[in-house]
């Protein structure tokens, strides 16, 4: 009797088990949970050996992290609510309608890539919009201590041009910022948490004289130091002239935006700044969520499949934050009305210049 039980416990789990034991039918082996998101595997390997070059997080990286901003921010619900078409949100249509939103301001320089991903997308047959966030978490992965992102798919291929006007710009007010963030759904929190993006960013457009030129000195890793940098002191001109919306940075080679600097001492933002200022993990934490919470506006989450499993595991970080070599405390500027600048350690060394983003 007894045996019998354990032989039928053993049949029952044995069934459980299988779905993790057998292959799914993916490409070279691999797993998913939902079958569905097979398709992905080889959407991942043409990406990383294509797109990324060997699943490198140098300048392909950082163009997928504006264009999914850029594609993820047109969507505005008071436009909604006075009757106007409003955006699609993370449809795709930077891509599906470049010919009307690659002409806005904003989406200066990302041609080239938008063309590269509809290439991908149109060779797996995958939607615009899926693709854009998936290829986001890839790039993400392939960055020193990024966070695994989220990936859902299931987004529909169908869109409209995203409205005019709605990406926020290098030189606006925090005010401005904030409340177009706010308007698709966006917190201030949100806000300061998505931008560790920048802490893996160069700029192109805004000084051709420090073209490349990097928003923090380690524009290959996903950490605090973008949020410390520019809490501190800009003092430095990096080149011959200072660019748009751009203004001085404490160390020679970093560029600074006008935009950033107001959020890191906005006393709406500095105090969720000076916190990402200190801990690494807290800004893998924050920024995946964040992430995951941009990835789904104008659509809505239950709709869609869980295909997280296809997105590699990043390289996690062993080092921890520090004030570039050659400042001190005393160069930070005290924002948060709450709390003083948190202690930091100065890194060792000389003092650094920066060079080019790869
Ligand atoms: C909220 C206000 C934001 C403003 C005003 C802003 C503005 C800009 C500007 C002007 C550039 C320089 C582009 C160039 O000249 O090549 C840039 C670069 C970049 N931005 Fe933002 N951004 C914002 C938020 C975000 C967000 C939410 C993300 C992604 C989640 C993002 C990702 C990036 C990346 C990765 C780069 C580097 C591009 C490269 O090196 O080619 N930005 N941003
Ligand atoms: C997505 O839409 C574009 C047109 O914007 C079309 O060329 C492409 O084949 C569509 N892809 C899929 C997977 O349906």
């Amino acid at each position: 009797m007894k045996f019998a039980v354990f032989a039928t416990l053993a049949v029952i789990v044995g069934a459980l088990a299988r779905p993790q034991d057998s292959p799914s039918g993916c490409s070279n082996g691999r797993n998913a949970a939902n079958p569905q998101c097979c398709v992905w595997f080889d959407v991942l390997d043409d990406l990383q050996a294509g797109f990324y070059q060997g699943a490198k997080c140098e300048s392909p990286v950082r163009k997928i992290l504006r264009i999914v901003f850029h594609d993820s921010i047109g969507f505005s619900n008071s436009l909604t609510a006075a009757g106007q078409f409003g955006g699609g949100g993370a449809d795709g249509s930077i891509i599906a309608h470049s010919n009307v939103e690659l002409a806005f301001g904003a989406n200066g320089g990302l041609t080239t890539t938008i063309e590269a991903l509809r290439a991908v997308g149109l060779r797996h047959g995958v939607s615009y919009g899926d693709l854009i966030q998936f290829a986001t978490a890839v790039g993400e992965s392939n960055c020193v201590g990024a966070p695994r992102l989220e990936f859902l798919a299931g987004r529909s291929n169908s869109s409209q041009p995203s409205p005019p006007g709605l990406i926020p710009g290098p030189g606006n007010a925090v005010t401005a910022i904030i409340n177009r963030m706010a308007d698709a759904g966006l917190t201030a929190d949100d806000t300061v948490d998505l931008l560790a993006a920048h802490s893996i960013a160069a700029q192109e457009g805004l000084n051709g004289n420090i073209f490349r030129s990097p928003l923090d000195s380690t524009p290959q890793v996903l950490d605090s130091q973008f949020y410390i940098e520019t809490s501190l002191k800009g003092t430095i001109q990096s080149g011959p002239n200072l660019g748009f919306a751009e203004v001085r940075s404490p160390i020679q080679g970093e560029f600074r935006m006008k935009a950033d600097a107001d959020l890191a001492r906005d006393p709406r933002t500095s105090c969720r700044w000076q916190e990402m200022a200190t801990s690494n993990e807290l800004v893998r934490i924050r920024h995946r969520a964040a992430m995951a919470k941009m990835s789904v506006l104008g659509f809505d989450r239950a709709s869609l499949i869980d295909c997280s499993d296809v997105i590699p595991t990043p390289q996690s970080l062993n080092a921890l934050p520090s004030i570039p070599a050659g400042l001190t405390q005393a160069d930070f500027d005290n924002s948060c009305p709450d709390t003083p600048f948190p202690n930091l350690p100065v890194a060792p060394g000389p003092i650094p210049t920066l060079a080019a983003a790869p």
